[in-house]
């Protein structure tokens, strides 16, 4: 069959896209509104059947790059309760806040900063757009730079999110409430439900989670979900360095859950109240930090870019404003179907949180170097990852809608996740051309064997291309098929995929070939 390939992106808003990509992932068993008899839980999701799958591998492939390839990482998993006391020595009571602000029109609340940051993305849209259609005009002599440089409604613009950037950092660095409700007044922010101006004061929201420990409401304990997963780290820190005899600079990862009462909780699993994080804290030598986090941020780039996404859908941002512990920070943003967004962030936390432990607890957070002989708080660098985050990395670039064009030049279309094949849930689907004639019995012999490696998935139900059309939607690599040949010859079929090419090969040569061409061990190789 002679196949022509169009990749439909091009055409489809990325809106509409995001929207299929939803529908897609519930429709598949990746993605389900959480409690959704009930009407659902807002910003909260729970993965499917395959979901559950790809989250595993995503987590694998983080916990074996930090762990398995670095003598100086150890992994912990500490628990999700911890003494309120933490949560005060890390600041988060007093400091982890959003302020929000909400319309007394329609009532819905906002953040007051993305309103601001939505404000200004909407003065570069109009940039994009003069240039866009500066490009139409001009074709091929189009001089991009030039223009920016000297087209005045450009530059008009530009003065205008420069000055705006100047005042939003001004009033997030003093923590000027007034100011940010002013900024939302004075660039005619309206509210998208109501389309009024008619604004609250802007106000502190603590985004922690508080519960209650002990069985008597009145003399439990109010206690935190922990919105990070950091602090299980540092708490332990003398544990680990003690039990593991660890020398400096060394590593603890961790993976796990972290909540946070999210204001705007929007865009899918982008914004969720309850997600996964995958962190790791490097304590370092003070004065060592710098260096340990230049490293760190080359090491995580190549990590997200040997998952094959696109270079090109990569970028640093270093932080407008350090948090209260940070000297230096940056983050990896992906280009998401909604833009340029957080993916993960790198930080160098100082010995801020160690030493606030310290004080807190009253017990010594220290380390004693035996190189330099003294006693000292180490330094800290963290990289920490949203898994659900990267996740949605994964599957957006993954959903591709295609046109095949058959021998009779009609056209067949297919929805595929082009899931790297390493991490995809199911790795190989089994299928029997036909229910009879010894060919599923084949079949459930050849899963038998390669089941002990690799996810496999057997199917016999509806034509063969209805079949890989299935495995296509849910991103199965590999799709094997039994025909009559294969109980003469013990060969079969195997078919790609990404090209929907076929080969025969022996079923003896079927566990060399997917171990090369799905192993996590290719992946690790290439950070
Ligand atoms: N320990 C540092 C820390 O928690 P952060 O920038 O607040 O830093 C780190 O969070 C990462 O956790 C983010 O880059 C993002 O990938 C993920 N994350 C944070 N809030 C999230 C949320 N509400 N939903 C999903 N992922 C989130």
């Amino acid at each position: 069959m002679a196949h022509q390939k169009f990749d439909t992106d091009y055409n489809m808003n990325q809106e509409d896209l995001f929207k299929k990509l939803i529908a897609h992932s519930k429709e598949y068993g990746y993605i389900f509104q959480s409690s959704e008899i009930y009407d659902g839980l807002s910003a909260v999701y729970d993965y499917g059947q395959l979901g559950a799958e790809l989250k595993k591998n995503i987590k694998e492939y983080w916990w074996n790059s930090m762990v398995l390839l670095h003598e100086n990482i150890v992994g912990i998993d500490a628990a999700i309760f911890m003494h309120p006391k933490v949560w005060k020595a890390s600041g988060h009571v007093d400091a982890f806040n959003d302020p929000l602000i909400d319309n007394k029109d329609s009532k819905k609340r906002y953040r007051a900063d993305v309103l601001i940051e939505e404000a200004r993305e909407k003065i570069y849209a109009k940039i994009n757009k003069e240039v866009d259609k500066a490009a139409k005009r001009f074709g091929d002599t189009f001089d991009k730079d030039q223009f920016v440089a000297t087209n005045q409604r450009v530059l008009d613009n530009q003065a205008k999110i420069d000055e705006l950037t100047k005042r939003f950092q001004a009033a997030l660095e003093n923590n000027d409430l007034a100011d940010l409700k002013q900024i939302i007044i004075d660039y005619e922010v309206v509210c998208p439900i109501s389309g009024t101006k008619n604004w609250t004061d802007v106000r502190q929201f603590n985004l922690m989670f508080e519960t209650k420990l002990g069985s008597v409401s009145e003399d439990a304990n109010s206690i935190y979900l922990r919105p990070e997963t950091a602090q299980g780290i540092f708490v332990n820190f003398l544990n680990v360095q003690k039990s593991g005899r660890m020398k400096l600079p060394f590593g603890i990862a961790q993976i796990g859950k972290a909540f946070r009462n999210e204001i705007v909780a929007r865009q899918f699993i982008f914004r969720m109240r309850e997600f996964e994080q995958m962190e790791m804290q490097f304590f370092v030598r003070p004065g060592d930090e710098m260096l340990w986090f230049e490293y760190w941020k080359e090491k995580r780039m190549a990590w997200h870019k040997a998952l094959g996404l696109g270079d090109g859908n990569y970028r640093f941002h270093d932080h407008d404003k350090l948090a209260h512990y940070a000297n230096a920070a940056a983050d990896i943003e992906f280009q998401f179907p909604f833009g340029f967004k957080e993916l993960e962030g790198i930080h160098s936390r100082t010995d801020f949180d160690l030493n606030q432990h310290q004080e807190f607890s009253g017990k010594k957070m220290q380390y004693f170097d035996t190189e330099l002989n003294k006693n000292y708080v180490p330094y800290v660098v963290e990289t920490s990852l949203g898994l659900d985050r990267t996740f949605l990395t994964i599957l957006a670039h993954a959903y591709t809608e295609e046109k095949i064009e058959k021998e009779d030049g009609s056209f067949d279309e297919r929805v595929v996740l082009k899931i790297p094949a390493a991490l995809a849930p199911v790795k190989l689907a089994v299928l029997p051309l036909v229910k009879k004639d010894g060919l599923p019995e084949k079949a459930r012999e050849i899963i038998d064997n390669l089941k002990f490696d690799f996810n496999c998935q057997y199917d016999e139900k509806d034509s063969i291309g209805r079949r890989y059309r299935r495995q296509d939607a849910i991103g199965t690599p590999f799709c094997v098929t039994i025909d009559h040949e294969s109980l003469e010859t013990n060969t079969v079929t195997i078919r790609n995929r990404d090209t929907m090419e076929q080969e025969r090969v022996s079923v003896q040569q079927l566990t060399e070939i997917l171990k090369d061409k799905v192993s996590m061990r290719k992946l690790l190789e290439k950070i």
